[in-house]
């Protein structure tokens, strides 16, 4: 049949310009599941997780630290970030103070000159929008101080309102002498402490003097209790989507605006008072407090491998080396950071690393040479990487080398790229859900004999700050065809993760989970995610779909004045595994069209089945729908039972619906 008889189109109104048109196939759809013989094994490693120092992910994210430019070097000119709290009339001040460094990693501190008789004058810092006050909680904190004036000076602390009306916790050190030295302190809170984050932190002197601080430390408790550790609930974000590895440090951040600026791992560990710090790529400075060490205990944590990127000698200003004897300290320092992961404890890394506090190497089975060199417009990535390949593979020929080039993505085939070395190419897409839709069966296209690929890098860009349902529609989608080719899209995660929605905190739009100083929430593509993931089996079961419904490309402003032509495209989509010990089945349904579609489903090739099937919907009225900080589960997987399922049976699948339908065959 002509497919413009089979069709039947419906003509929405359109809104913001914009013209929908949802095509309806006439007849049922069919899938037909061939049960006896799966097709291929499910990538145990297929969905992991990608992090990189942006949208205030670690400082003002995941990492507990609660103090901002707490090392006072974020400005040069004054310390962001840190007022000083007086009463009115008194000439107290502060400012920076470069005479007195601490070590070379804090040569800067404030210098507090306070004045005052009644009301001695003191230091505030605004956290990272506010401190979070919660109930029953213990904070611990540390500085560095000293006083020009007198031995056995007193610092009062205390966490209050930001007009200073309302204390919500307080501490006291004392014995501040001539010289620097470490002072630690604890806060706890009542348990009728109304959560809040219109607080400030504040440090003032009993008496009257010259103060100095540096490195102005709090925590809250952290995920596992970690020293120096990460925040509790995103960490449990994280861990309830079960990734199996951590694509680290980046991303534009590993590669840093100038060579000088790049992931320089070595001064990410030890003591953070040794750490000296870096501007990152995305318009603020990192502590560093978050380091090489810390993203592998993040790793432990969640029990996920990291997957290591290293700095393959190309910086995002266009700054590179060519392959030869100038490139080869930093294949050296990225040989040395591998050994530093997996080295045992009689290697020079391995025995830094115990130093640090983990004895145990790490599992490392990937190692990433950069990130999109494409970008590189000298192409010398050829030799870069060969470079770094031949490198890693001479010390460590078990682990497999990952290459930013040779995909068949936009960055991968920029230029000329010779992939025989690459065991896996790293491929990214960000689009809008017509381009996920529309290609999802991009990977049904590939060369079984070409290399593995890694999807190091995608997302469906819709709603801001964090994705709306459309991008889960759009992210279900593609992940059908990640999934139903994951012989060969053997690992997979989009970006970026994290996004601070206080004002300011976002540098790049819909990001999977958003959180301010209080809270934290997945979105619906999180939702998403976390449901692929956790429901699949180790093997991949071929599917035969019929009368697939489809739908018509949205045109927008600039395609309507280009005169694009609408493109037809499927309106469902579906995967199934297998777990071939148990035989459930999961069979994964993405339905992006405004009406429910009952569909015909046939199991082949197997003997019994169970009648009832445990449902798992994530389900939205309208796309646009989406979770938000003040409305944080508005979109979330709905467990019900389904319960005629036979050999062939008809299914009602929801309105714009991501289905997982879990069938027992044994
Ligand atoms: O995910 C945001 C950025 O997108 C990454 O840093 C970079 O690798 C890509 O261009």
């Amino acid at each position: 049949m002509n497919l413009a008889k089979k069709i039947t189109f419906r003509a929405c109104v359109a809104t913001c310009g914009l013209l929908p048109l949802i095509a309806v196939a006439q007849n049922k759809p069919k899938l037909t599941l061939n049960l006896k013989q799966p097709i291929a094994k499910v990538s145990p490693r297929l969905y992991g997780l990608m992090t990189e120092e942006i949208n205030y992910s670690y400082d003002g994210g995941i990492y507990g630290e609660l103090i901002r430019n707490r090392s006072f070097k974020d400005n040069h000119e004054k310390p962001d970030h840190w007022t000083i709290v007086k009463a009115a009339n008194d000439s107290s001040s502060i400012s920076l103070d470069a005479d007195h460094p601490v070590n070379s990693a804090l040569p800067v501190s404030l210098k507090l000159k306070a004045l005052g008789s009644d009301v001695i004058a003191g230091i505030a810092n605004d956290g990272f929008w506010g401190i979070p006050v919660k109930p029953s909680t213990t904070y611990r904190g540390s500085f560095y101080a000293f006083t020009e004036n007198q031995e056995k000076a007193t610092i009062n602390l205390s966490i209050e309102s930001k007009d200073g009306k309302k204390v919500y916790a307080r501490s006291v050190v004392s014995g501040l002498g001539k010289s620097w030295q470490k002072f630690e302190y604890t806060f706890s809170t009542p348990a009728d402490a109304v959560p809040t984050a219109d607080t400030r932190l504040v440090l003032r002197p009993q008496s009257p003097g010259n103060y100095y601080f540096s490195l102005v430390s709090l925590f809250p408790p952290t995920f596992n209790s970690r020293p120096n550790g990460n925040r509790q609930d995103i960490m449990q974000l994280l861990s309830d989507m079960r990734p199996s590895f951590l694509r680290l440090p980046g991303g534009n951040y590993l590669e840093g605006g100038l060579f000088s600026t790049r992931f320089d791992w070595k001064k990410t560990l030890g003591p953070i008072d040794h750490r000296p710090g870096h501007m990152g790529t995305w318009g603020y400075r990192s502590s560093d407090g978050l380091g090489l060490l810390e993203y592998l205990e993040w790793c432990e944590d969640l029990h996920m491998e990291p997957l290591l990127a290293v700095f393959a000698g190309y910086a995002l200003n266009g700054d590179y080396l060519e392959e030869g004897p100038l490139l080869k300290p930093f294949v050296d320092d990225a040989l040395e950071e591998i050994e530093y992961v997996i080295g045992d404890t009689t290697t020079k890394w391995g025995k830094k690393r115990a130093q640090d506090g983990h004895p145990q190497p790490f599992k490392l089975h990937y190692v990433e040479v950069g990130n999109e060199d494409g970008f590189d417009k000298s192409k010398s990535y050829n030799g870069r990487f060969n470079q770094f390949a031949d490198g890693i593979k001479a010390k460590y020929p078990n682990l497999q080398v990952i290459a930013t080039m040779g995909g068949k993505d936009w960055l991968g085939t920029r230029y000329q790229f010779d992939a025989k070395k690459a065991d896996v190419v790293d491929e990214h897409y960000y689009r809008n859900a017509f381009d996920m839709e529309s290609d999802a069966d991009h990977y049904d296209k590939y060369d079984r004999n070409g290399p593995k690929v890694f999807v190091g890098e995608w997302a469906t860009r819709e709603g801001s700050p964090t994705p709306n349902f459309n991008s889960a529609l759009g992210d279900a989608a593609w992940m059908t065809g990640m999934e139903r080719n994951s012989d060969i899209v053997v690992m997979s995660c989009s970006a970026p993760l994290f996004v601070n929605v206080n004002p300011g905190g976002m540098q790049w739009e819909s990001d999977l989970i958003g959180y301010n100083t209080l809270n934290s929430y997945g979105s619906p593509s999180y939702y998403a995610q976390q449901l692929f993931n956790i429901y699949k089996g180790d093997e991949i079961i071929g599917i035969e779909g019929s009368n697939i419904p489809t739908q018509i490309q949205k045109l927008n402003h600039k395609d309507s004045l280009a005169s694009v032509k609408p493109k037809n495209y499927p309106g469902l989509f579906y995967v199934a595994t297998r777990n071939s010990k148990t035989g459930t089945i999961f069979l994964k349904l993405v339905n992006c069209l405004p009406s429910v579609q009952n569909i015909d489903l046939e199991l082949s090739g197997i003997g019994n089945v169970k009648a009832v099937a445990k449902v798992i919907a994530l389900k939205a009225e309208k796309p646009e729908d989406t979770n938000t900080i003040t409305d944080p589960r508005k979109i979330v997987p709905q467990n019900s039972t389904f319960k005629g399922v036979k050999k062939s049976f008809s299914y009602p699948l929801s309105a714009y619906s991501i289905t997982v339908l879990q069938i027992e065959t044994r």
